[in-house]
């Protein structure tokens, strides 16, 4: 894909998350009306779900037909190695709880490759973008992994969901404490992605997590100077994976303790 495709998309993509971010906006704050469904234990689906979605597989297929999209809640549609893929509220949980931390994530994939992301946090009124090779900004600040260096004076979050048992899950809480570092856990994966590339966090760890969660938030932290694990290794984008990302300064440290990420090193890079 030449520079021009990716500029339109790029471009594209900033208009079709700002949108969408507004669309999950209104509703939430009219979210009494709105259906609320389980799709498994802990695992909730709200009527906006399903209409962000639609929206952002709309207005992609008219301004870049012909690409593909992968959707949490309609799946995969069309087919080559182009590929939008979209979570249209990470943090449905905390939405359906009246609980503001929740975005859409947007990703635009080639091959095994993360080219542009965008996360709109309609709440908080921010707006996530990030291009391979040419950056991450915050409402068009750009964006810095933080500088700290000790786990001692690290904030780590650590994502939880019914996909691993609960043992693994206690498991890595007590791993990571015993490294100094303290933990959190706010129920978006992406969000919390996003805040390790802005430097609020220093990292971000999760047993498994879905390519829809992931993706976009793995190009900003790579985009700010920080480290993620390969998470598209295997069947990452379809399967999703484990994940561990950082700032380069304590990720030694954090995958020692956690095991996380050890059979996912492979390519993993930091710009
Ligand atoms: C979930 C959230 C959660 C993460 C889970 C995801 P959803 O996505 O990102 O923080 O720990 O792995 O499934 O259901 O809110 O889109």
């Amino acid at each position: 894909m030449n520079d021009q495709e990716l500029d339109s998309r790029e471009a594209a993509l900033a208009m079709v998350a700002r949108e969408a971010g507004e669309l999950a906006r209104h509703l939430f704050l009219d979210r009494d009306r709105l259906a609320v469904t389980m799709k498994g234990a802990q695992d909730y689906l709200t009527a906006a779900d399903t209409a962000v979605e639609k929206f952002v597989v709309d207005r992609l297929a008219s301004l870049c037909p012909g690409d593909a999209v992968l959707g949490e809640e309609g799946g995969r549609h069309g087919s080559g190695e182009a590929i939008w893929v979209i979570d249209p509220i990470d943090g449905t949980e905390n939405f359906a709880h009246g609980i503001g931390h929740f975005c859409v994530s947007i990703a635009f994939v080639t091959g095994r490759e993360v080219r542009l992301g965008a996360l709109a946090a309609p709440m908080y009124g921010e707006l996530y973008l990030a291009r391979r090779g040419r950056g991450a900004t915050l409402n068009g600040r750009p964006m810095r992994v933080s500088a700290t260096a000790e786990m001692a004076r690290s904030v780590i979050e650590l994502g939880w969901s019914a996909r691993r048992p609960a043992a693994a899950y206690t498991k890595l809480v007590e791993r990571v404490l015993a490294t100094g570092a303290t933990f959190r856990r706010v129920g978006s994966g992406a969000l919390g992605l996003a805040y390790v590339a802005d430097g609020r966090t220093e990292a971000y760890c999760e047993l498994h997590i879905n390519s829809w969660d992931a993706l976009a938030g793995i190009l900003l932290i790579e985009e700010a100077g920080g480290w993620v694990n390969d998470f598209l290794a295997g069947d990452g984008l379809m399967q999703g994976n484990e994940i561990i990302a950082a700032t380069p300064r304590i990720r030694d440290a954090l995958v020692a303790a956690t095991s996380i990420g050890k059979g996912t090193m492979g390519d993993a890079r930091t710009n």
